[in-house]
């Protein structure tokens, strides 16, 4: 850590975790994220390199950030990624590094992401069936996934996590067969909440399944749940524990349990945007200002006036509920 004054916002909310989007791009095209055609993708000179997020990461780590999650878009799909982990950990300050996968490429990547220090993955896997897949995802997929996750899991990793988004009339028998893999490899699961970040903009609320409701489904037919202890209190999911012994597993309800309140993730885009919140609807163009030859400061500056207009939350179950500009992949999960 160091004596300087941690990043707060408005609330007194302590920014501690920053997720970093490597890129808009993806090799799959899943409906509660991406357009299936004509993808609008930026330019690689539209993107920050690695030397700008790293030099913004180490600003952040000075203020007292200390977890990262990398996400895209598709991370794997950013070449020489673990170069960039490698820059990363070495940071001072920074003492774990995640990333969010659709582990489709993790076969090949896991052992160079690992030596690299990479510490923990998530990878998503809604569905263990092909066709449904195939409906979700909009390509192939299933069995390229599974090795991924065999992968990480061989490297080891401090932790292998699957999430999962459950969607009402899509997923529902998705659920106990993904359970039951999970506990089977000793795999945690989340599931997590559909929220309105489609790039196609058919989200409806009547299209989330809720995490109570997945829930009462798991406990009725693979097992029965206990609340597990909660280590860390800006943690977004509410974890169970199956009472046999059977792991762990837990749900991600940002709509029907929104957990603004807690939140300590601020996020950088791939095109180099500060974002003080996924639902944000303004961001704040650190990429331009570093190619401007701004100073330290003035990045903190940003980042500062960034947090300072932080809200409250995102308000998605209330009618003056603005989308975002950007869709999930422009964002980073
Ligand atoms: N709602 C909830 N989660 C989403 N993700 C992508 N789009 C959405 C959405 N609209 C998840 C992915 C992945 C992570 C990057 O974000 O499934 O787990
Ligand atoms: Fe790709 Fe992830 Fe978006 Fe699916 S959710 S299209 S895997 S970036």
């Amino acid at each position: 850590m160091n004596n300087k004054e941690p990043l707060l916002d408005g609330l007194g909310r302590v920014h501690t975790n920053l997720r970093v989007s490597v890129t808009d791009r993806c090799n799959i095209r899943c409906f509660y994220c991406m357009p299936n055609v004509d993808v609008k993708f930026k330019r690689r000179d539209q993107l920050l390199t690695f030397e700008e997020i790293q030099r913004f990461v180490r600003i952040v780590a000075e203020r007292g950030v200390n977890k990262l999650r990398i996400t895209g878009g598709e991370p794997l799909v950013r070449s020489e990624l673990p170069s960039l982990i490698r820059q990363l950990s070495d940071t001072p300050g920074i003492d774990d590094i995640a990333l969010t996968t659709n582990g489709m490429l993790l076969a090949e990547q896991a052992s160079a992401l690992r030596e690299a220090g990479l510490n923990r993955v998530n990878i998503s896997l809604d569905t263990l069936d092909e066709e449904t897949f195939q409906r979700i995802s909009r390509r192939p997929g299933v069995d390229q996934t599974i090795a991924g996750i065999d992968a990480a899991l061989e490297v080891g990793f401090d932790l292998v996590r699957l999430n999962a988004i459950a969607i009402r009339n899509l997923t529902e028998g998705e659920l106990v067969p993904l359970a039951r893999f999970a506990r089977e490899r000793g795999l945690e699961l989340r599931f997590i909440e559909f929220m309105p970040l489609d790039a196609e903009q058919h989200w409806q609320s009547d299209q989330v399944l809720s995490g109570n409701e997945i829930r009462e489904t798991i406990q009725r037919e693979v097992g029965e749940l206990t609340a597990a202890p909660r280590p860390d209190p800006s943690q977004p999911a509410v974890d169970y524990q199956y009472v046999d012994g059977g792991g762990t597993i837990g749900f991600i309800n940002p709509v029907s349990e929104p957990f603004c309140g807690t939140c300590n993730r601020l996020r950088i885009t791939a095109d180099g945007k500060v974002r003080n919140c996924l639902f944000s609807t303004d961001d704040y163009d650190v990429l331009a200002l570093m190619r401007d030859g701004a100073d330290d400061r003035e990045i903190l500056d940003l980042v500062q006036r960034c947090l300072a207009a932080k809200k409250p939350g995102h308000g998605i179950d209330s009618d003056d509920f603005e989308r975002p500009e950007r869709a999930m992949y422009q964002i980073g999960g």
